[in-house]
Formats: structure tokens, C-alpha cells, sequence
């Protein structure tokens, strides 16, 4: 059990804190899963990428999948072996895919043609042989949120098979890249197995067909995606997971490469924030916290539902909206949600905040992002500090006339 009240009054609100041994269950199960192949799961960094939580990845053995180099900075810098790092992203820039060569990691993801072009180039500059893979785009409905539906022909990532298979003879032919790995992604917080089936079906077709004219993979990248419980829904069973990966690489030795984000550290994370008012328009109720939406976007952004639980409160329960401070209609929570009265300084815990939580932050207003705390064996530890007005003008001051 979290102590939440003991926290605010250590860290004050609003306030981010990780149970890490959560996370490390998370990671157990899913590489169990795996564990009837070669498998890395490579952290997708970008669902949380505070330095501590990926040094606990790192710990436990895990890989890194980077967006960017920065990404791929700190998977470095809390101790991710290059050699479990990757790089993807439809936009690397050609500094972050020099860097990405020189610092030798695993592979870079391509995600077009000419991207293709750019690496060979930056790779014969440096005179070495790029390890690549190819991001697959395979038309499949993953049915999720649209913002966060990547498998579709209509979305802007990664190429079509025809496509795939022009670039990897490219690749093959060329003297500066080194064919190793074949990816798929086909969407976040996936909740049916099927689309990812059939995604790995295609895929797998396409590792065969490779093969038949000597284009050897050694990696088969399936992405992250895999959906957790933010509410009732019905999720993927890590164990089914895997099987229904594994079927398809019948008669392929590939080592797998898994993404997994927020099955890692979503419902590891809370997002604890203060009562400051409550006001009543008209009908309408409104409970007005500490946090805001530059804390915690999702709910702004994809009208995602995070589950509310008000901290030692036995107050009579009404429908209320829960608002941040920030100067915009979308800074909320939770709307019409039965919540107990409040008075100031009451403590209110918004679940499953994790994952892109903090990482889609902002300073929004001249507002300091909050800290974050790591909770561990039942001891607590600060892994980032609050963000003072100093940080904020840091970059500004020395501009000002
Ligand atoms: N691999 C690739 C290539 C990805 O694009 C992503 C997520 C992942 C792995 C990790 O996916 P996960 O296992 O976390 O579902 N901000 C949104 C989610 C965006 C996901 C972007 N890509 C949200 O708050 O729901």
C-alpha cells in the first residue's frame, strides 16, 4: 500500500510516484512469455523515460526502442548495452543517425526509401556497414484510439510490403547496410490479439520470401502496443501474446523484439494533485487541483479515461468535474464522475499515469513540472526534482533586452 498523504507532505503536489516493483512484475511476465525463444524486450523509452526507470529497465535486463537520440542518450546513460538499443521514428534527422552509427547500437529502424538513401550515405562517410531493419507497414486495423493507430496505409508510418521488399535488396546490395531486422507496430493500448496476428502472419510471409533470395533476418521487431487496464477493459493475455507471435515463425531462428511501453509502466504509475477549491456553476460542480493538463495530457488529448480515487475522504458523493488550473477548456480529468466533497488540501490520486504521463508534459502556462518519486521494496526516493520558475526562464534570461 501506497502511503499518498505521506508523500505529499515529503514531495508536495502535484506529484508523480512509480511503484517499481510493478514494473519489474510487468517485465518478469512478459519475458516469461518469451521465454521458449531468443527475446529482447527493448523499453519503449518514450512511455517513460525518466533516467531511474530506465536504469531499473536496464537492470532488469532489458533493451531500449529509441525515437530519438535523445532517447537513445539516455538509454545509454542508465546503462542499456548498445547492443539492446534501437532506433525508429519516421523523422531522424541525419546528426541523430550518425550519432546512432557512431554509438553502434543494435539497428536502425527504416521507415521509407529515402530514409534508406540517407543512412547508406551517412554510413559511408563514416565507412562502416549500417545495421538496418525495415518498419512494414501491413494495412491492418489494430481498432484503438485513431492518434494511436500506426498499421494502416492511411497513417504515416513505416512502408508497404512491396516497398519493404524493394528496400531490402537495396540494402542488401548495398556496401554500406547490413540487413538484419524486419518490424512491425501496428498501435498502442491494443486490447485484441487478432490484428496482431495477422499483422505477424504478413511479416513472417515476408521473412520467407526474403529468404529465398538469401536476405537472412535475424530479428523479428513486433513492436509494442500491448494495452493494460485503465477501466474494464478485457486485455491481452501476455502468455496468448506470445504464443500467437510464435505461431507464425514456424521454421524461422529469429530472435524477437518486443516494444513493450505502457504495459511497463502504465499501472505503475499515479499522479497524486491537491484540492485546492470547489465551485458550483449553476448545476454544474467543479473541483479545481493542483495538477493541470500540462501535467497529465492524456485525458485532454484522446479523452482518455484515468481512474479518480479521492484519499481519505468520506465526504457525500455528487457528479463533479475534476479541472487543473491551466486556461483551457480541455483541462480536465474526469468529467461527471461521483467524487465525495472536498475541502482544501485534500489528496486526490489519478490512476494508471505512468505512461505517457510526465513525458507529454509541458510548461504550459510558466508551469513547473512536477517531481517524480520512485517507490521501491517500501522505500521512497525523489528521481527527478521539481521544476523551479529558474529552470523555466533558464533559456530565456540571458536573451532578455
Ligand atoms: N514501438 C513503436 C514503434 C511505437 O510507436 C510505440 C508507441 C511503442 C513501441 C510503444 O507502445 P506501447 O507499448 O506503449 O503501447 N501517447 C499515447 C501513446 C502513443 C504511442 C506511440 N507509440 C497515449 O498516451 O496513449
Amino acid at each position: 500500500m501506497i502511503n499518498f498523504s505521506q508523500l505529499a507532505e515529503k514531495y508536495q503536489t502535484p506529484l508523480y510516484i512509480y511503484d517499481f516493483n510493478k514494473i519489474s512484475q510487468q517485465y518478469e511476465s512478459l519475458k516469461l512469455a518469451f521465454k521458449a525463444r531468443k527475446a529482447i524486450l527493448a523499453y519503449a523509452v518514450k512511455s517513460n523515460s525518466n533516467l531511474s526507470v530506465v536504469k531499473h529497465l536496464a537492470k532488469l535486463g532489458a533493451g531500449a526502442d529509441c525515437v530519438s537520440i535523445g532517447e537513445v542518450r539516455r538509454a545509454l546513460m542508465a546503462g542499456i548495452p548498445r547492443y539492446k538499443i534501437i532506433f525508429s521514428g519516421v523523422g531522424k534527422q541525419d546528426h541523430e543517425i550518425k550519432e546512432a552509427l557512431e554509438s553502434d547500437i543494435l539497428f536502425i529502424n527504416l521507415e521509407s526509401e529515402a530514409e534508406l538513401g540517407r543512412v547508406e550515405m551517412i554510413a559511408e562517410d563514416l565507412n562502416i556497414k549500417a545495421r538496418i531493419s525495415v518498419r512494414v507497414n501491413p494495412n491492418i486495423d489494430p481498432k484503438t484510439h485513431p492518434y494511436i493507430s500506426t498499421g494502416l496505409h492511411g497513417n504515416k508510418f513505416g512502408v508497404d510490403l512491396n516497398m519493404a521488399k524493394r528496400m531490402y535488396l537495396k540494402a542488401k546490395n548495398s556496401e554500406h547496410l547490413d540487413p538484419v531486422g524486419i518490424h512491425f507496430h501496428i498501435g498502442s493500448q491494443l486490447t485484441e490479439l487478432e490484428p496482431i496476428r495477422e499483422a505477424a502472419v504478413i511479416v513472417a510471409d515476408l521473412v520467407r520470401t526474403l529468404q529465398a533470395v538469401d536476405i537472412e533476418l535475424k530479428f523479428f521487431d513486433i513492436g509494442g502496443g500491448i494495452g493494460v487496464k485503465y477501466d474494464d477493459e478485457v486485455t491481452i493475455d501476455p502468455n496468448e501474446y506470445a504464443q500467437a507471435i510464435l505461431g507464425t515463425l514456424t521454421g524461422l531462428d529469429m530472435t524477437i523484439m518486443c516494444e513493450p511501453g505502457r504495459f511497463l509502466t502504465a499501472n505503475a504509475g499515479y499522479f497524486l494533485t491537491r484540492v485546492m477549491y470547489e465551485k458550483q456553476n449553476d448545476e454544474k460542480r467543479f473541483v479545481i487541483v493542483d495538477g493541470g493538463m500540462n501535467d497529465l495530457l492524456r485525458p485532454a488529448l484522446y479523452s482518455a479515461y484515468h481512474k479518480i480515487e479521492a484519499i481519505d475522504n468520506d465526504g457525500e458523493i455528487s457528479p463533479a468535474d475534476i479541472v487543473g488550473p491551466v486556461c483551457e477548456s480541455g483541462d480536465f480529468f474526469a468529467k461527471d464522475t461521483q467524487l465525495p466533497s472536498f475541502n482544501h488540501n485534500d489528496l486526490i490520486v489519478v490512476h494508471s499515469a505512468g505512461a505517457y504521463g510526465f513525458g507529454m508534459g509541458s510548461n504550459y502556462n510558466t508551469r513547473g513540472r512536477s517531481a517524480e518519486v520512485a517507490i521501491e521494496d517500501g522505500n521512497d526516493r525523489l528521481i527527478r526534482r521539481r521544476e523551479t520558475f529558474e529552470d523555466l526562464v533558464a533559456l530565456e534570461e540571458e536573451f532578455l533586452k
